[in-house]
């Protein structure tokens, strides 16, 4: 482990007001989202789409570092180079997930573990000499009647630690994600609640495992209402409990922290993130590591037919601009129709 090249990575990811744009989708998630656009998902067909988000013009001067899913690391773009080069050749970092997903949580129902720990160390050699400089692993909460157990977290949060650790060890920065859903009709105070706990738990668990902060990044949700809550706090109150919560747990030598976007809107997303940077006095940067909220709409432009493919690049330079504003406290919402 190189403590060193991993803090100058890491600092590289969310330097310069930019954020980093997951496109590491399983193939049954975007399978999901094709299907929702009756695109059809085949290998071909993921290759295309993500080929256009990464000659998207200007991106790099938006986003320092892309995270690919394990097919798409292995694919070429149009112009021949794989992946994880053309990425690097146009000054976009690339990174890839590691997790299998999230599966069913033993004896905790309606909870879920993460798994993906097997042969990792032999998988992150192999994502190294493909190119791979970050990881990422995805654990989630769900919040809901006796939910989420103080069981789910702490076996969630070992598990990122002993990720975090087979990451750092071949110098590879592990992107830490405890998710809480939004899901539910709880209030932004029990996202609170529930976010500083699994944020604690997963730090304590890190620090345990000797992982060294100033090579991670952390990404988390923000604190806000759930979906089906009757009233919804406003990017203020929103911006205030994610700083003060941030502020609770994150140790001040880890660089940054990129948040997900988790099914809020477009606009939610980059005002929200606007908001906590025009608060954010802490050392660690605050900044985006959006999926939904900066694909979603140039997804929707492309609809599967390659004629639309200029279409769909301008759509995503206007997000991930908006969201590297949003990213220096700079964003309002006029500019959505500028
Ligand atoms: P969303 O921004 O769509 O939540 O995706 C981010 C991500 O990488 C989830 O793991």
């Amino acid at each position: 482990m190189n403590i060193k090249i991993l803090n100058e990575i890491a600092v590289q990811m969310v330097a310069d007001s930019k954020g980093i744009l997951a496109m590491d989708e399983s193939n049954g998630t975007i399978k999901k989202r094709f299907d929702a656009l009756k695109i059809e998902s085949n290998e071909d067909n993921r290759r295309i789409y993500r080929d256009m988000l990464v000659t998207t013009d200007s991106l790099s001067n938006y986003i320092s570092g892309a995270i690919l899913f394990d097919e798409t690391i292995n694919q070429k773009t149009i112009s021949g180079d794989t992946f994880p080069a053309f990425l690097e050749n146009t000054g976009i970092i690339p990174g890839i997930k590691v997790d299998t997903g999230a599966k069913p949580f033993s004896c905790h129902k309606n909870e879920k573990i993460t798994e993906g720990l097997d042969n990792l160390p032999e998988r992150m050699e192999k994502y190294k000499t493909l190119g791979a400089k970050f990881a990422k692993w995805r654990a989630v909460i769900t919040p809901g009647d006796n939910i989420p157990t103080k069981a789910c977290m702490i076996a969630n949060a070992h598990a990122l630690a002993r990720y975090a650790s087979i990451c750092q060890e071949v110098d590879i920065v592990p992107i830490v994600e405890p998710e809480i859903l939004m899901n539910g009709s709880h209030d932004i105070n029990k996202c609170f609640e529930i976010t500083n706990e699994a944020q604690s738990i997963t730090f304590e668990a890190l620090d345990k495992l000797d992982v060294n902060f100033s090579g991670i990044i952390l990404k988390p949700n923000m604190v806000i209402s759930g979906t089906d809550c009757e009233k919804q706090a406003s990017a203020e109150e929103i911006a205030e409990l994610t700083i003060k919560c941030l502020a609770n747990n994150v140790p001040n030598e880890v660089p940054g922290i990129a948040f997900l976007s988790g099914g809020q809107s477009d606009e939610d997303a980059s005002n929200n993130l606007s908001h906590i940077n025009q608060i954010n006095t802490n050392p660690w940067k605050t900044t985006f590591s959006y999926g939904r909220a900066l694909q979603l709409e140039a997804m929707k432009k492309w609809n599967g037919n390659n004629n639309n493919i200029a279409l769909g690049r301008s759509i995503l330079n206007k997000r991930a601009k908006l969201n590297s504003l949003a990213a220096a406290g700079k964003y309002n919402l006029e500019m959505e129709n500028s």
